[in-house]
């Protein structure tokens, strides 16, 4: 058996060579920031990626730790993913648009290809305020959960690298929308009542909706909340008939 300070003396000179091959891998991530920024390559490049994927597979298949090793690039990747997003990304994404048109769906795919973090602003309020959305209007009515909502908005307003999920009523105060533009770039998400109706039509989570769950409501509310949706968003995509991942690149094409 080997003396164990030479199997560390080893160790040592592996993790040299792999620090320093780390730091010219960095340096290579960056070159393509910069030609990416220079020739306006979209930040996601799907094909390279699952190239990149099959590669390790090879190297790693058979290999004792497989699995380990993997996670170990898988870190690597998402790493380099996340600097690419924010020297590209100058700005959160915030995805807006009526209840069940994909928002939340959509911005937790995007938080993986883009390596991004995500918030929910429904989800703040629940934090917040320690019971569920139905409970909040049940005990203290619908103003007071736009109040709550508002406040979520200001609390994200210094944050960076985030895919913002939003309520689908939380940008019809104007003040909600100015608050989300400092840091973000507002998409709307659409999709026909149809659609939505499907969607959310077992889901007793919405008390905007209990009581009224029918295509024509859905139209009715979201004819009236059209403008004010469209006028918030800085693109807008609509949804139907699209996979989530087309969404979402379709989104990172044309968000800048
Ligand atoms: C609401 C949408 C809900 C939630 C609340 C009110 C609305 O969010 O904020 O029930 O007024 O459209 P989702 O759009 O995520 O369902």
């Amino acid at each position: 058996m080997r003396d164990i300070e030479k199997i560390r003396k080893q160790i040592n000179v592996c993790d040299w060579a792999i620090a320093e091959l780390l730091v010219q891998r960095m340096d290579y991530i960056r070159e393509i920031i910069d030609y990416k920024r220079a020739n306006g390559v979209p930040i996601l490049q799907p094909k390279q990626e699952a190239r990149q994927q099959e590669i390790l597979d090879q190297l790693f298949a058979g290999k004792a730790y497989e699995k380990e090793q993997q996670e170990i690039f898988r870190t690597i990747v998402q790493m380099s993913k996340r600097v690419q997003a924010r020297e590209l990304l100058h700005y959160n994404i915030a995805l807006i648009g009526f209840m069940g048109v994909g928002k939340s769906t959509v911005c937790n795919c995007l938080k993986d290809m883009l390596a991004m973090d995500l918030v929910e602003t429904d989800e703040l309020v629940v934090q917040s305020q320690g019971m569920s959305i139905n409970e909040i209007f049940a005990k203290y009515g619908e103003e007071y959960f736009r109040n709550c909502e508002s406040n979520a908005v200001i609390g994200l307003m210094d944050r960076s690298l985030t895919v913002i999920s939003c309520g689908g009523g939380l940008v019809m105060r104007d003040e909600n929308v100015k608050n989300l533009k400092k840091s973000s770039r507002v998409v709307l998400l659409t999709a026909s009542p149809e659609t939505v109706y499907q969607r959310v039509k077992d889901s007793r989570d919405r008390p905007i909706l209990n009581g009224h769950m029918s295509v024509e409501y859905i139209r009715e509310l979201m004819e009236k909340r059209r403008a004010r949706y469209e006028a918030a968003a800085d693109l807008i995509i609509n949804t139907d008939g699209k996979g989530v991942y087309e969404i979402c690149e379709e989104l990172i094409r044309k968000v800048h």
